[in-house]
């Protein structure tokens, strides 16, 4: 799994740099090209003496390095290793790094090639317990995996300040293991495929302070665009009103409303190779909203009357309109889920239909897991265990993939 795999092992100032070295050597026995980045506090911990002779590389500790600035080597190393690599691990990240990440700092070598990073990241966090049970790592922690970095939790045990907790750097086996998991997981094999993904709701104006919405909150669209993009595809997500932040290499379209969705899909349609629908698309708008805000002392009697019109069906639409592309919609189904999903596939001209349903345990709105059964227009079905957000992404798109083969 590693033979000549190109991977960059980044390392920062915590006391498990120490082991870091022993990493490098086993990556390296294992036929990998390992190119190590060392921050300067790194540098208090292990000289990279070290890790270039385990790595039989120069490591690189400074963003100038060897050249003269002016060089325009100097000046673009970052981009080349971040386009070189399959893989990168930060072993160990400390919480100043960690932060730094969060926030896009980019003041040194290592902070600037992981903005510039297009193939999976692995954070390894190693810090005293209480730096990393403290809110703010928790926070920059999140926001990390949220924008689509792994993270390997660290382990529990004895910490070099003597307290006991989380915070220690898994075993070197651990480490390898995650990092062979990853590449096993992520092939480039979308590169040069036009993705287009639609996630989380959509709000349907009553006057200007309310809207009709629902409870999707993006995940789901945002897994499968985080997958398609770590796979080398040209990802654009068309999001509802969301809280979500931006995968890494996804281009990002912000719509409120159906209609804008509506628009905004059809615009990029012809240049996308497939579609994935993943957005809870309102099926209703306001017919007339009010201009201004409706005032409870105005209305006469306890109700209020709206009146709806129906939106445009977004996937029925691409469906009659596509020539090359797949189109693969989601069913949001509480019951006759297979029957109500085959139907739509064939009403919607889907390739494919993925079933979920919202009153499961685990599954639908706003979960990180969902339970996910692939319809086909055939009537051929295949069900999916519960499984992460993020790996049934990754099922979407290897059946995408072999839709667009065939
Ligand atoms: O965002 P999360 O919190 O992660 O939740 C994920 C999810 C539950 C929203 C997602 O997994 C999901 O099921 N999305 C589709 C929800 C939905 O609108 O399902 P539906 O069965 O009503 O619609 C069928 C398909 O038609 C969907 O692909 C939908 O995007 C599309 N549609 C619906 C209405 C409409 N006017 N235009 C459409 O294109």
């Amino acid at each position: 799994m590693l033979k000549d795999k190109k991977i960059i092992v980044g390392v920062t100032g915590g006391i498990a740099a120490y082991k870091t070295p022993l990493l490098v050597r086993e990556l390296v026995k294992a036929g990998a090209e390992v190119q190590v980045v060392m921050t300067r506090a790194a540098q208090q911990f292990v000289t990279p003496l070290t890790f270039s002779t385990v790595a039989r590389r120069d490591v690189i500790t400074e963003m100038f390095g060897e050249q003269p600035a002016a060089t325009a080597q100097a000046w673009t190393q970052h981009i080349g290793l971040a386009l070189w690599a399959d893989v990168m691990m930060i072993a160990p990240a400390t919480a100043h790094t960690i932060a730094k990440l969060a926030h896009g700092f980019a003041d040194d070598f290592l902070s600037t090639l992981v903005l510039a990073l297009r193939c999976p990241l692995l954070i390894a966090p190693s810090m005293d317990v209480d730096m990393y049970l403290n809110p703010t790592t928790q926070q920059n922690l999140a926001s990390l995996k949220e924008a689509g970095y792994f993270l390997l939790p660290p382990d529990e045990g004895e910490l070099a300040s003597g307290l006991t907790g989380a915070g220690r750097l898994p075993e070197i086996e651990t480490l390898i293991k995650a990092a062979e998991e990853l590449l096993d997981r992520v092939h480039q094999d979308l590169r040069d495929k036009n993705i287009l993904v639609t996630a989380g709701p959509t709000y349907e104006p009553i006057d200007p302070v309310r809207f009709i919405g629902n409870s999707s909150s993006g995940k789901m669209g945002f897994a499968l665009a985080h997958a398609a993009a770590l796979r080398g595809a040209n990802v654009t997500l068309v999001a509802g009103p969301v809280q979500l932040r931006t995968p890494r290499n996804v281009r990002r379209i912000d719509v409120r409303t159906a209609r804008d969705m509506y628009d905004a899909v059809h615009r990029e349609f012809d240049q996308a190779h497939a579609l994935i629908m993943a957005a809870a698309v309102a099926d209703y708008t306001v017919a007339q909203p009010a201009t201004q805000k409706i005032k409870r002392e105005q209305q006469s009697g306890d109700t209020l009357t709206l009146t709806l019109s129906k939106n445009p069906d977004i996937l029925r639409s691409l469906g009659e309109r596509k020539t090359h592309q797949v189109i693969v919609g989601f069913a949001l189904e509480t019951d006759n889920g297979v029957a109500n999903a085959q139907a739509k596939a064939k009403a919607k001209h889907a390739d494919m239909i993925v079933l979920n349903n919202p009153s499961e345990e685990g599954s639908g709105f706003h979960t990180d897991t969902n339970r996910v059964t692939f319809v086909y227009p055939d009537g051929a079905i295949e069900e999916l265990p519960l499984l992460p957000k993020f790996d049934v992404a990754m099922k979407i798109l290897d059946r995408i993939q072999a839709l667009m083969r065939a």
